[in-house]
């Protein structure tokens, strides 16, 4: 698959999240002591919580997506821009000097972990890092409706191709930067069996020149796993819905909204 990272720039023009997760999250931190976001990336998330009253920690491993979350933050009025503070780190082993009463992973980002072990990995850096009566609380695309639409014997890639054909491209969108305006086109490789969708968006700039690529690799979680991806980290799930206003999480949710606290085995021994 594609290799370059993905121009931070691009990224953020293009990956606003979904309609009703900003209200979402600062209803669930109001009140919070200590915030913390997991893949923060060019913080659109922490400026929300900190303009509620929020204090938060964003901690994000690409270090230019990292460095826009840090000038959005300059931009903010100083009582806001004060409540954020941002971390270099990877979510599957970081060790902070503090813990949190919330734990965010917003914007399917537990899938950018693609392997069972980092998924546990990461969920026991998050029940290290939660009080007593923190809660964990997550949102990602739903998977299993398009999943199940799968034929369990799909082959699984073991050599990925790192070619994408400019025909695999559908278009999906125009956006502008700086008077420039990108077509942005997609195209996604499902590899059901490992649960994996390669997604790469390319940006063509009107200008002309060569196109720039955004590959985002993810292994999406079904429903049915959630219950046991979070005890193996000694985590309990304790709601799960299928959207932001609360209903009922169904297989025909689009969306997975999980909450989660410590199983109650964790409290012992801290
Ligand atoms: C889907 S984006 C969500 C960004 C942000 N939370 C939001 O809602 O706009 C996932 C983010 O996690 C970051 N990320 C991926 N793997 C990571 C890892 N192992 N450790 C820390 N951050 C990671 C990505 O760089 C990206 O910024």
């Amino acid at each position: 698959m594609s290799e370059a990272p993905y121009p931070a720039d691009l990224y953020a023009l293009l990956h606003r999240g979904t309609p009703g997760d900003l209200a979402f999250y600062s209803r669930q931190c109001a009140g919070a002591s200590a915030v913390l976001e997991l893949g923060c990336g060019y913080g659109r998330v922490l400026e929300a919580l900190a303009r509620a009253g929020s204090r938060v920690l964003g901690l994000e491993r690409d270090g230019d997506l990292l460095a826009l979350a840090a000038a959005r933050r300059r931009r903010l009025e100083a009582p806001a821009a004060q409540r954020i503070a941002l971390v270099r780190g990877d979510m599957r082993h970081f060790e902070l000097t503090r813990r949190f009463d919330r734990i965010l992973i917003p914007h399917s980002g537990l899938y950018c972990l693609l392997s069972e072990v980092d998924c546990t990995r990461c969920l026991e850096c998050v029940a290290a890092h939660l009080t007593d009566d923190g809660l964990l609380i997550l949102d990602a695309y739903a998977a299993d409706s398009f999943h199940q639409l799968a034929e369990a014997t799909t082959p699984l890639r073991t050599t990925p191709d790192p070619h994408w054909e400019d025909e695999e491209f559908e278009p999906l969108v125009s956006v502008e930067q700086n008077g420039r305006v990108y077509d942005v086109t997609e195209a996604s490789r499902w590899t059901p069996a490992q649960q994996r969708l390669d997604v790469v968006y390319r940006y063509r700039s009107r200008d002309g020149g060569a196109p720039s690529d955004g590959h985002i690799p993810q292994r999406y979680l079904l429903a049915s796993q959630l219950p046991g991806q979070f005890e193996a980290a000694g985590l309990q799930l304790l709601s799960l819905h299928g959207d932001f206003r609360g209903n009922p999480f169904r297989e025909d949710s689009e969306q997975l909204v999980a909450v989660a606290r410590l199983a109650p085995r964790s409290w012992s021994g801290r």
